[in-house]
């Protein structure tokens, strides 16, 4: 039944109970629905009704989102708990989210625990509330309130809704307070349906939406729930209800929400491998380099409460790594996020040093040096003799062969490479990279880091940029390929800002640096295949010195180091170009750039999956959400991909290998899913 009922004199209880986090499935509405009934038969005086565990609920069971809606609907069951004649109380132990808000608004009166969060998240599902989370939240708490709280699917902490007037109060014992109410001050509380509902103001309406136009961008669930809220306002109660429950259904069949559920789940399913033996206990980390990245991991290694020691090749080095930590940390405490004593307690767990027998210790050491083969050799070596023969060694090289690093060292088994994302300790995605020797203990190693620093760990194999920026450079050829061949780069960025990117590529490769992908250009040439064509113009701006915005000049200009402006001159370059290469210019419209950008991603992709680089689809997915910016409301890459269908995609990219054989070539994972009937998703290693 998902729930226990008990009786206890004039009181029921009812404790919500689906491990780990009560979500509510049928079973649960079942029993709520009886448990409604129970109470009446009863004559009880109040109905109590928590949460077993850690949560009060999680919300609606979101695994039953995928099959048609079962009875009983929840908006029913709250409204039997509202208008039954005995009060519920909900005593808010935990999370109360989304339909678990719901049920707990439909409560009498609510009374939360300190450490209790109420909110309804829907959007972050794609979908809005579907029990009457709209309608009461806006009783409750006013307009503004519940725009915000809905709009952006943000939680309250007990305390902040106790401020909102959400909940009644906020106890210790939730369970005991319900308890101690006063049987005619319950019987005075008047039910949320009954409620005026707020008045109407044109001015909320217009700033959620402007706020929505700027911070949510092609999501459709947001505005769905600010629009029946405004209708909400001028409807009865119950006619209100029925608007909010289509819209919900409408949105859940959608393929956002199909989207954004999958993100949900493929996130919470990205765990260690089965059978990895148990990690050491991480009791400091070892990091080399104090450079960007190198005091990114050691910042968000030290903020979790590990001691690190950060190694330099110098005193300058030393200098810099510190002060580049420095930094980090005045920036937290700017923000509110550290407070003062807490700056120098992680100061106070930094020792950054030359020396390598300082970290002997350490039983992780993570290299971030410069990307230079050479360079990380040499560091391996002295990690290799001043560590213990247990400890493990990480690179945190984004390109560089794996296998070549460790074989530098005695025993390569205790190598991998942990790839982390700039500002590595914001970003959350970690490639975990598995090289040829790489042992188990190694791999729990870094899935023990990657837990305790909350990112989202994506297991890798070894080959030039892993999974994402191997992606990511077919991503880059095709708009360099659609910029001389007829587009500008603005165009280019325009077209994937619709698509839902927060920034196109060449504005990101302008924060980069455009230096960055030159070196990683001149790395390839002697492997590269002469046959292909190679696009000249990012070698150009390079020898011309539009590094990008660190120097006021890349494919953007920033005048005076502040916002973007269009440059002509680069859209001349290639111009120029296409006049020496002897190419006639053609002119591709929006969907053509997205088109052809997402298609060279996802043959890139399905070859990853085929050579074994990534383990499912569902990796690729979060290495290009969580890494790369790709909008999470589409589902990531490859479930994109399904989106669109296997048939078209082959059917286009055929097309494309008409146009240059040498850099389309159909994957024959695309080719066998097409043959097989399946999708990416269900794709396996034959
Ligand atoms: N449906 C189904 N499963 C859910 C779930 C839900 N709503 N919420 C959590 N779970 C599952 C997770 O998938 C995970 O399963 P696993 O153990 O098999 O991997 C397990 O519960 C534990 O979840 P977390 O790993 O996320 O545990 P945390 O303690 O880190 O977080 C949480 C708990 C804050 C509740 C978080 O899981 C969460 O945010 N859940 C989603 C909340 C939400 O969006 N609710 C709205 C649902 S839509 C709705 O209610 C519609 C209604 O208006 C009609």
């Amino acid at each position: 039944m998902s729930l226990s009922m008990r009786a206890d004199g004039l009181t029921g209880f009812v404790t919500l109970d689906n491990p780990p986090v009560n979500a509510i499935d049928k079973a649960m509405r079942d029993g709520l629905m009886e448990a409604v009934t129970w109470a009446e038969r009863e004559n009880f005086d109040r109905v109590i009704v928590t949460g077993a565990g850690r949560a009060f609920a999680a919300g609606a069971d979101a695994k039953e989102f995928d099959g048609a809606a079962l009875e009983p609907y929840l908006p029913d069951v709250c409204d039997a708990i509202e208008r039954s004649f005995v009060p519920w109380i909900a005593a808010i132990n935990g999370v109360a989210l989304g339909g678990g808000a719901e049920i707990a608004l439909a409560c009498r009166m609510r009374i939360a625990g300190p450490r209790a969060q109420i909110g309804l998240p829907e959007v972050t599902l794609g979908v809005i509330p579907g029990a009457g989370g709209t309608q009461r939240a806006m009783r409750l708490c006013g307009l503004d309130k519940a725009l915000d709280m809905i709009a952006f699917g943000r939680p309250l902490r007990a305390v902040d809704a106790l401020k909102a007037g959400l909940i009644h109060a906020v106890e210790d014992d939730p369970v005991e307070a319900a308890d101690m109410i006063n049987t005619e001050e319950l019987q005075c509380v008047v039910p949320t349906w009954e409620l005026p509902a707020p008045a109407h103001d044109d001015a909320a309406f217009a700033a959620i939406r402007e706020r929505l136009a700027q911070r949510s961008p092609g999501q459709i669930a947001p505005l769905r729930a600010v629009e029946v809220i405004e209708q909400g306002l001028s409807l009865p109660f119950a006619e209100a209800m029925k608007q909010e429950r289509a819209a919900f259904m409408d949105l859940k069949q959608g393929d956002q929400s199909r989207a954004l559920r999958h993100m949900f789940f493929a996130e919470r399913a990205a765990k260690p491998p089965k059978n990895l033996p148990a990690a050491p206990e991480l009791t400091e980390i070892a990091v080399v380099g104090g450079g960007t990245m190198g005091a990114g991991i050691a910042y968000a290694c030290l903020s979790i409460g590990l001691p690190v020691t950060l190694l330099e090749t110098d005193q300058d080095g030393v200098d810099r790594a510190e002060a580049n930590i420095g930094k980090l940390i005045q920036s937290g405490m700017d923000r509110g996020r550290l407070s003062a004593d807490g700056a120098q307690a992680l100061r106070d767990r930094l020792t950054a040093t030359t020396d390598y027998g300082k970290a002997a210790n350490a039983p992780l050491a993570i290299e971030a040096a410069f990307e230079d083969m050479e360079v990380k050799k040499a560091i391996f070596a002295q990690l290799d003799a001043a560590l213990s023969p247990g400890a493990v060694l990480a690179t945190n090289t984004s390109y560089l062969d794996v296998d070549e690093i460790a074989a530098s060292t005695r025993d390569p088994s205790r190598v991998l490479g942990l790839h982390f994302f700039a500002p590595a300790h914001i970003m959350r995605l970690l490639e975990i990279v598995k090289g040829a020797q790489t042992s188990d203990h190694a791999l729990a190693t870094g899935y023990a880091l990657g837990k305790l620093l909350k990112k989202v760990p994506v297991l890798a194999g070894v080959c030039d940029g892993f999974i994402g920026n191997r992606i990511y450079s077919r991503y880059r050829e095709a708009a360099d390929t659609v910029f001389m061949d007829g587009s500008t780069p603005w165009e280019v960025d325009e077209a994937m800002e619709n698509f839902g990117y927060a920034m196109g590529p060449y504005e990101v490769a302008d924060l980069s640096g455009l230096d960055i992908g030159y070196a990683a250009r001149r790395r390839q040439d002697a492997t590269r295949d002469p046959n292909r064509r190679y696009i000249p113009i990012a070698d150009r701006m390079v020898e011309l010195g539009k590094l990008g915005k660190k120097v006021g000049a890349g494919w953007y200009r920033y005048p005076g180091g502040g916002g973007k402006v269009e440059d002509p001159i680069v859209a001349d370059l290639a111009l120029e170009e296409a006049h020496f290469a002897g190419i006639e210019r053609t002119e591709y419209d929006e969907a053509q750039i997205i088109e052809r950008l997402t298609l060279a991603m996802i043959n890139e992709a399905a070859d990853v999956l085929a050579e074994g680089i990534a383990q499912s689809a569902a990796g690729i997915d979060l290495v290009t959400v969580f890494g790369y910016g790709f909008p999470r409301w589409r589902g990531g890459l490859m479930h994109y991909a399904d989106t669109i269908g296997v048939p078209h995609i082959v059917e286009r990219i055929t097309a494309l290998q008409a146009e240059d054989p040498v850099a389309w070539k159909l994957s024959p994972v695309l080719a066998d899913c097409a043959e097989r009937g399946l999708n990416l998703a269900q794709w396996t290693q034959g």
